[in-house]
């Protein structure tokens, strides 16, 4: 039991379980997962030529686009992959390094793996020259 516990504090969110203390906080527990308007238009269409994308030149070379709330990674030269850059712990997005095949999030060190099998929001891609097109 004890150690049942130990695991539920480990998991949940703090506020829930600030609460289950008997602690009353006023906030939830929400993640700012959301996609905005991202893909209200159609398929959202990235020009790499910008220098703000320089870094995915290289396979293994990622960006953090905040503009767009989308975690770039080129996997290889034909194909980029594109992630929700909201972590699955809390939501925060602007705490992301890569390590490994893995983006990391400074802000708990949670791990995920970079393929769209993990936790983080993957979407569709296809990659034409210089211009990516990302898709739900
Ligand atoms: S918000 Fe907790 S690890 Fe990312």
């Amino acid at each position: 039991m004890k150690n049942q516990r130990r695991d539920f504090l480990k998991t949940a969110c703090a506020p829930v379980a600030l609460t289950l203390l008997g602690i009353p906080l006023t906030n939830a527990c929400s993640k700012d997962t959301d996609e905005g308007d991202l893909f209200n238009e159609g398929p959202l269409e990235i020009d790499l030529s910008q220098s703000q994308f320089q870094d995915l030149q290289t396979v293994n070379g990622w960006v953090n686009y905040q503009a767009k709330k989308l975690l770039l990674l080129r996997v290889s030269n034909s194909e980029i992959l594109a992630f929700n850059n909201a972590c699955p712990h809390q939501g925060n997005r602007n705490g992301w390094s890569f390590k490994g095949n893995q983006f990391v999030c400074s802000f708990h060190g949670r791990e995920y793996s970079a393929n769209c099998n993990s936790a983080l929001r993957c979407y569709n891609t296809s990659l034409s020259g210089n211009i990516l097109t990302v898709s739900r």
